[in-house]
């Protein structure tokens, strides 16, 4: 298991590129399946979790290679409807297996997924999505198992918007005869990027990006050539960093766009951020000013955002409060900052956070990509040496994060 030392007390400076979306590439994989010939993916990410994903994919037949940021996908080979269930519980986005087997064979059966200990992780809107397309779903023994004899396209109301469902469901509209309309479905950038794959592919899905997606359904896809957009998360992370340390970093590979709720907030501590068309430039202030922040879903401020910048409100002069409204366990970074000095008093799913002027350096544990990657922020900050467990965490969603933050002038070391 590896972990990192920080040694704090240096600024970052200097240029970094973002990477492609993880989200997106994780939804663009399985989303290849349904393709009737080869799909080559961009930009994408170098995460165990694509790895992963790509292994799962060869073990049913079809053909995955990744290298130098290029997916390439030939499905032509796919045989069974079955993932390997031990690497499918690896991963929290193989859920998106189930829509895209569905809309293949029309059946799949797929262990339910594994992933981040962020809190429950329903897949109940999902199902009800697979269900009003006319698929039949049970759930044995820990996996769960969908079969149709045709999908037909449906209306579907989501509860909550839900990225997962909002996907899934496309994965499995797409090739269903008619048309399904989403309501209430998740309206983001990474949305409207795997609906433009999906179209380059010959679908029809409309309104993606909005409440409201409409998918009629066509009979056959053909592969495409895609580049998927850069992650906002790491983006967001790489922000907040700069703020945090009071450095000077400018963030390339970005679309400033997509990053409204986080420039705003930066800017409320005081940070200084610049955009171009395609880059972002954040000077951090002497010391980041408190402010208050509430998680909500694109685009308001986001869920994955909310660790690294309440990392930065433990050093903040005056008090925050900071309301997580999408995760019911997504403070286990801020426990952990207590043992680092942090003043934070928690109620229910908030967390008030009185701003100390320097944090100390302790060993930390870190529970999910989020979490890990702020505390190897905070170590950054804290005074003497901070050790980081629990990175193999920041590495299913961060591309070298420890490598662009020593790029920058941290003082990291892997152990
Ligand atoms: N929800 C339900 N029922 C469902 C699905 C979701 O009640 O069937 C609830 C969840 O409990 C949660 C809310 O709806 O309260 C939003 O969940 P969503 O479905 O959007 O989450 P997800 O698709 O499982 C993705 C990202 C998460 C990110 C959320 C933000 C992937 C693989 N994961 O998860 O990423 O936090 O969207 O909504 O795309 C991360 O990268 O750190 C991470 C956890």
């Amino acid at each position: 298991m590896s972990a990192i030392l920080v040694k704090g007390g240096n600024k970052l400076k200097g240029e970094v590129s973002v990477n492609g979306s993880k989200y997106v590439a994780l939804a663009a994989i399985p989303a290849a399946l349904l393709a009737n010939s080869q799909v080559v993916l961009e930009n994408i990410p170098d995460l165990s979790d694509v790895r992963v994903f790509c292994e799962i994919l060869e073990g049913m037949g079809a053909r995955a290679s990744f290298g130098g940021g290029v997916v390439t996908i030939d499905p032509r080979g796919l045989r069974h409807a079955v993932p390997n269930p031990a690497l499918v519980r690896q991963l929290r986005a193989s859920y998106y297996l189930l829509g895209a087997l569905l809309g293949r064979f029309g059946e799949a059966e797929v262990a339910l997924p594994g992933g981040d200990d962020i809190g429950p992780r329903p897949i109940d809107q999902h199902v009800k999505g697979l269900c009003a397309l006319g698929a039949e779903t049970k759930i044995l023994h820990g996996h769960i198992k969908a079969t149709s004899v045709g999908l037909k396209g449906a209306s579907v109301y989501l509860d909550v918007a839900s990225v997962g469902a909002t996907i899934n469901i496309m994965l499995s509209a797409v090739l269903a005869e008619g048309q399904t309309i989403i309501v209430n479905a998740y309206p983001a950038p990474w949305i409207i990027d795997l609906a433009n794959m999906l179209n380059a592919m010959g679908a029809r899905v409309y309104g993606a990006g909005t409440e409201t997606i409409r998918i009629q359904g066509v009979k056959a896809l053909h592969g495409c050539q895609h580049a998927i957009i850069p992650d906002q998360s790491e983006a967001a992370t790489l922000m907040i960093a700069a703020t945090l340390t009071g450095g000077d970093v400018t963030l390339q590979n970005v679309i400033p766009l997509h990053l409204g709720s986080v420039t705003a907030k930066l800017r409320e501590t005081g940070a200084v951020v610049l955009p171009t068309e395609d880059s972002i430039r954040v000077i951090g202030p002497q010391r980041p000013s408190a402010v208050n922040v509430k998680t909500l879903p694109y685009p308001g401020f986001f869920t994955d955002f909310q660790a690294p910048m309440s990392t930065l409100l433990t050093v903040a002069e005056g008090t925050s409060l900071v309301t997580e409204t999408i995760w019911e366990d997504r403070f286990r970074h801020l426990e952990e900052l207590i043992n680092m000095g942090a003043k934070v008093r928690f109620e229910g799913r908030s967390a008030y956070i009185e701003g100390v002027p320097k944090l100390t350096g302790a060993l930390v544990r870190g529970t999910d990509l989020r979490a890990a990657a702020s505390l190897v922020m905070a170590g950054m900050v804290a005074e003497g040496e901070t050790l980081v467990e629990g990175i193999m965490h920041m590495d299913r969603g961060y591309e070298k994060l420890d490598q662009k933050l020593r790029a920058l002038g941290a003082d990291i070391t892997r152990q």
